[in-house]
């Protein structure tokens, strides 16, 4: 871009100030600060400046009877030029204090200008107010992350990020990094690979976690590890993953379950202060039995009230078939619902093999004893939304009462955000931790019909369960954990598995043979048969935390350079074809589709 005014050197002027800092109390003093024309107002003879950095915004005054060249300069000016300015600071008479800026109070009267640095029009303005569509915001992402929004959400991160440090070295964790080019990891999504040069044909594969190396660290006698890492998992993405993302990562050598929930919980408590909440810990612990039962889901929403098993009050009404539950569902302070709510309520329970009872007043009439006991046990008044919903014909699987919970979990929640207008529960300010223990070491794929690890395959089963490995896998209760905040899992973990015995019987119930465990995950076996120590550790979602705590629903927002859906970066235009020759090295030849 031919530049179209003429441009100062920045040379050896130097900020007296930040845009954000000056006050009543400077009056009188003169100042040197920097940043970009965030809006420009000429009323002739007097030119306003709001000028901006990362601190805050200062008002800068160009007056024409002070010095008509500088005025001039000012004249020039336009959004997002980068600028430094040199003057008076200036009490603002009372009927100008501009009480929307921490700086209000006082403006600077320009006595020298310096333009550093011109710009384009900006694809959109710098406020938050306006509403840009967000590929326009990720192509020119250096813009939109100048926007106070972003500019509050990186910083919030990379306090949140400082506050994590201090915490685990502090708790005697020490910082370990692993390797990105390495081979395929255990957390069942693709890899992203990169091929080898040097040995065409093969591919490194980018950790989907540090998971096996931290095993090893633990091995290796380190005792607490902990890293901020990137993970990469090429997986199908939402608001809430990204093929690239960050986990706090840790492990510990000798813990129980309960020794890793207490460096956890003052290490988020600590988070939540750098961005100045205070919460309460410890974080009330629920087992995965319970938190179906009770939610319909491994990863419950507190904020909203949990749903309660009542087949027992209409025993032999017919209302639930084949013994499956009958859940009364309940969500306060909606009032009335119309017809059409009703019916829509009804078809959401119905698409998912529900049979829904949404009459509550009918259900009163015929059933009012039963109706009465269901309202004292769910807390359920008159002004709340009150719904029993039961199964409606014989669920599979391996757990099938849990496949009813879930249904009835789901039109929780969708009745919860349906009216939330209304009761107003799901509060983003809100913070209702949980910790979900105690959950299945299996899970059953319907699809190639075998067990797959619910956590991953090290993770250690119950002391008590070890003996149903192989007799009854469905009912093997492992050693895991997830942190769950407000319906988002924020973080995931487990003791492991340290002894090598223990570890084949596990791979024998995963359907692993001993060739195919040993070609996989050959080196951690192996450590396993020098003295591994007892360990654990978890995994928490930077991205989620951060995005929880800045009261956003994406992390894209949390992140400062982050993918599309489509996993794309619209800014770099990656990922991007490369040139034959480059192919050629790899010894990679392109199939057509
Ligand atoms: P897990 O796979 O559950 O466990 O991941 C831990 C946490 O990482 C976050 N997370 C993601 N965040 C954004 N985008 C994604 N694609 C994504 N995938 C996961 C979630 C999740 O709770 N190695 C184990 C941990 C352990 O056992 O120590 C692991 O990676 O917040």
């Amino acid at each position: 871009m031919e530049s179209s005014v003429s441009l100062d050197f920045l040379g050896e002027l130097r900020r007296t100030h930040s845009c954000g800092e000056l006050r009543a109390s400077h009056a009188g003093h003169r100042a040197l600060v920097m940043g970009w024309v965030h809006r420009r107002r000429d009323l002739g003879a007097v030119i306003f400046i709001h000028l901006r950095d990362r601190e805050g915004v200062t008002q800068v005054v160009f007056l024409s009877d002070v010095d008509p060249a500088i005025h001039a300069k000012a004249e020039t000016l336009r959004s997002e030029y980068v600028i430094a300015v040199e003057g008076r600071v200036e009490r603002r008479t009372p009927d100008t204090v501009n009480s929307n800026i921490e700086t209000g109070e006082v403006e600077i009267v320009a006595e020298q200008v310096w333009i550093l640095n011109e710009s384009r029009t900006p694809p959109f303005p710098m406020e938050d107010a306006v509403d840009v569509a967000e590929d326009v915001r990720l192509k020119y992402r250096f813009v939109d992350l100048r926007r106070p929004r972003m500019q509050h959400n990186i910083v919030l991160r990379s306090k949140v990020s400082f506050a994590v440090r201090q915490h685990l070295y502090s708790a005697g964790f020490h910082e370990i990094e692993t390797p990105f080019m390495t081979r395929s990891t255990p957390e069942g999504a693709r890899d992203y690979l990169v091929p080898s040069r040097v040995s065409p044909g093969n591919f490194y594969a980018l950790p989907q976690s540090p998971q096996i190396f931290k095993q090893l660290l633990m091995v290796s006698g380190f005792d607490k590890y902990f890293q901020i890492v990137r993970c990469f998992r090429d997986e199908d993405l939402r608001a809430d993953r990204q093929p690239e993302f960050t986990q706090i990562d840790l492990e510990m050598s000798f813990p129980q379950q309960e020794r890793i929930f207490e460096v956890i919980e003052p290490m988020v408590a600590r988070a939540w202060e750098a961005a100045g909440y205070r919460i309460e810990v410890p974080f009330p612990r629920l087992s995965y039995a319970e938190a179906m039962r009770q939610y319909g889901i491994d990863k419950p929403d507190r904020r909203v009230p949990p749903m309660h098993e009542v087949n027992d009050l209409f025993k032999g009404a017919g209302l639930s078939e084949h013994d499956l539950p009958l859940m009364a569902i309940y969500v306060p302070n909606v009032g009335t619902i119309s017809r059409k709510e009703r019916d829509e309520l009804k078809a959401f329970g119905t698409e998912r093999g529900l049979r829904v009872f949404d009459d509550a007043k009918r259900l009163e009439r015929d059933y009012p004893e039963a109706m009465a006991q269901v309202r004292q046990r769910t807390g359920a008044g008159e002004n709340d939304l009150l719904v029993l919903a039961g199964w409606s014909g014989l669920p599979s699987g391996h757990r099938p009462e849990e496949t009813v919970y879930q249904a009835c979990g789901q039109l929780r929640l969708y009745a919860a955000q349906k009216y939330n207008d209304r009761h107003k529960l799901l509060d983003p300010k809100r913070f209702e931790f949980l910790w979900v223990v105690d959950f299945p070491m299996f899970e059953w794929d319907e699809e190639d019909n075998r067990w797959n690890a619910a956590h991953h395959p090290f993770t250690s089963v119950h002391d008590d369960d070890l003996e149903k490995l192989t007799s009854d896998p469905a009912r093997c209760r492992a050693k895991s954990y997830d942190l769950v905040l407000n319906g988002v899992e924020l973080g995931s973990g487990s003791i492991r598995i340290h002894r090598r015995d223990v570890q084949s019987k596990v791979f024998a119930a995963l359907g692993f043979s001993e060739e195919e465990a040993k070609r996989r995950f050959g080196f951690l076996l192996d450590a396993l048969e020098y003295g591994a120590p007892p360990h654990g550790g978890i995994a928490l979602g930077l991205d989620r935390l951060v995005m929880i705590l800045a009261g956003e629903t994406s992390i894209r927002d949390v992140i400062p350079f982050p993918k599309t859906a489509r996993a794309t970066d619209l800014m770099c235009d990656a990922p991007s074809s490369v040139p034959e020759r480059q192919l050629r090295e790899l010894g990679i030849a392109l199939r057509k589709a």
